[in-house]
């Protein structure tokens, strides 16, 4: 790697929008190093960040209003090339004397554009449609207000029928404004618009790649803890996964993971962690069985708030524990990834910097006294996943479903007991079985078993039974915070149903949750 791979890198100002990080993430995927910023950084700290290029975020604000955010003079006067999508479009239209206008009618969905020629931003994309000397393509439209007359030095660049100033260009300044989202995958070359941008205009490299960003971290957490020893709590979900290959691979040995089996994880997991890293990388783990210690504070707790606060306070215990048994231990390490690093940057109002970290495993004591080394906080998720398989680790780990903290813990409704712990274990193990072998499991986002503490009435061969009661979850979901339950084949329900009560003996009946979020929650507690 012979260049730095934040030499180039573009700025995102981020005036609201919920398309944000995903303009973020296809900037990151045409290989060009981005972050994303409230739209008011300081001037001292954006001559810092010293970007290629800028893009203006979309926003549920309106731009015409006295009081509407603005892009700072020093970021629109820097010369620098500039992209405004939607909300990006109107405020750059409307400080630089054109016209935007509410709309009695807004425009939401598909929307065919029309490109004159000539366009270096969107002329001749791989998906329009050639018809005399106009491209014809398909766009997302997701706007109110609209510009009704263009800046001095503009010039039209794509026009629809309801809004015939879809987009706009001053070519000499290098600003373009789009009044359509190529960040969505409904415009078809979105991508192909964003590398454009980023790669002709912008004049980026492609120096964001899995290779450089691994070999990168790798020289940064060197420097950063030296010969110091580092300390990692592994769960064995992928970010906690992906720090563990990385670390080991950056500063092998000084490395120590602690596993905590609480006696709460799935079928075979403590194995499969200590499969995969100890035995086949080599990484040092220390796996503690705490199930007795875990089993023994929740005995007789059924409150689920009560439940998670025992389940969080014993990590901390065991955790504290061992650290303090292994001694002289620096750094502690976390997955904290950039979706986290912006949700705390947006809770303190968008200043710049960002004060606040994640304890993904739990929420660590303040008094531990060790540095943090956080390799995965420019990341987001699919860059994570993206690097977990570019240093070795198994495509089922990284691909699996997220597990809540608590475990199965907040799937066992009341109180938690090992027999429960273990039938629920066993049917959860089934149903994961049978979503593979019917090609479903990657439709879903998240899928699981709840185990619930009462007793039904079934009839095994000539014998009655009367044992608990088991349901089935499968959700879609893009971002967990709404979902939607999975349509599963009834075939498919019916297998896992008529395996779980043969193979599970303390089993009488299976049933399908169909409860989409809100209102209810993805996890039953
Ligand atoms: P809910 O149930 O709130 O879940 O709709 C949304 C997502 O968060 C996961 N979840 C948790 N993850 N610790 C975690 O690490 C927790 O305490 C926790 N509670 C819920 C849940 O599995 C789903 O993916």
């Amino acid at each position: 790697m012979s260049q730095n791979i934040h030499d180039d890198k573009i700025l995102i100002l981020d005036f609201g929008s919920q398309y944000t990080q995903l303009i973020a993430r296809r900037v990151r995927e045409a290989g060009v190093y981005c972050e994303i910023h409230h739209y008011g950084i300081p001037a001292e700290d954006f001559l810092a960040f010293n970007p290629r290029g800028i893009i203006l975020s979309g926003s549920p604000e309106s731009a015409n209003l006295e009081d509407s955010p603005r892009v700072p003079d020093y970021i629109l006067n820097a010369g620098l090339p500039i992209l405004g999508i939607c909300y990006g479009m109107q405020t750059v239209s409307q400080q630089l004397g054109g016209q935007v206008e509410g709309s009695s009618k807004s425009e939401f969905g598909y929307a065919r554009i029309e490109i004159p020629s000539g366009s270096v931003l969107l002329s001749d994309l791989e998906h329009s449609i050639q018809q005399g000397n106009v491209f014809l393509h398909d766009v997302w439209m997701s706007h109110g207000d609209k510009v009704t007359q263009v800046p001095e030095g503009f010039k039209v660049i794509a026009s629809t029928e309801s809004a015939p100033i879809a987009a706009i260009a001053d070519e000499s300044r290098k600003i373009y404004c789009l009044q359509f989202h190529p960040e969505v995958t409904h415009t078809k070359s979105g991508q192909e618009i964003l590398n454009r941008f980023v790669h002709e205009i912008c004049q980026c490299g492609r120096l964001w790649t899995p290779a450089n960003i691994i070999e990168d971290a790798i020289v940064k957490i060197q420097q950063q803890v030296g010969t110091d020893k580092v300390l990692l709590g592994l769960s064995g979900g992928v970010d906690s996964s992906v720090v563990a290959a990385l670390l080991h691979r950056a500063i092998g040995e000084q490395l120590t993971c602690v596993f905590v089996d609480n006696g709460l994880l799935r079928l075979h997991e403590g194995d499969q962690v200590m499969e995969t890293f100890a035995n086949n990388m080599g990484v040092k783990v220390i796996r503690v069985d705490a199930e007795d210690e875990f089993l023994g504070k929740l005995a007789g707790e059924a409150d689920p708030e009560a439940k998670r606060k025992i389940i969080g306070n014993t990590f901390i215990d065991v955790f504290d524990r061992e650290a303090s048994t292994l001694g002289d231990v620096n750094w502690l390490a976390q997955g904290t990834i950039y979706p986290d690093v912006i949700e705390s940057a947006g809770s303190k109002h968008g200043t710049a910097h960002v004060i606040k970290s994640h304890h993904n495993v739990g929420g660590l004591p303040d008094d531990m006294n060790m540095s943090l080394v956080e390799p995965l906080r420019e990341l987001f998720k699919d860059e994570v996943r993206n690097i977990g398989i570019a240093l070795g680790l198994p495509h089922d780990m990284i691909y699996r479903h997220p597990f809540p903290g608590p475990g199965l813990g907040v799937r066992i409704l009341g109180e938690v007991k090992k027999e429960y712990c273990d039938i629920l274990r066993q049917a959860d193990a089934i149903f994961m079985e049978e979503l593979h072998r019917a090609d479903w499991y990657q439709k879903v986002s998240q899928a699981f078993v709840v185990f619930l503490p009462v007793k039904s009435v079934g009839v095994v061969g000539d014998a009655r039974r009367y044992s608990y009661v088991l349901a089935v979850r499968a959700v879609e979901t893009i971002d967990f915070m709404t979902a939607r339950w999975a349509h599963l084949p009834y075939d498919l329900l019916e297998t896992v149903s008529n395996r779980i009560i043969n193979e599970i003996r303390d089993v009488s009946r299976v049933t399908y949750d169909i409860s989409s979020k809100p209102p209810a929650t993805i996890e039953w507690e």
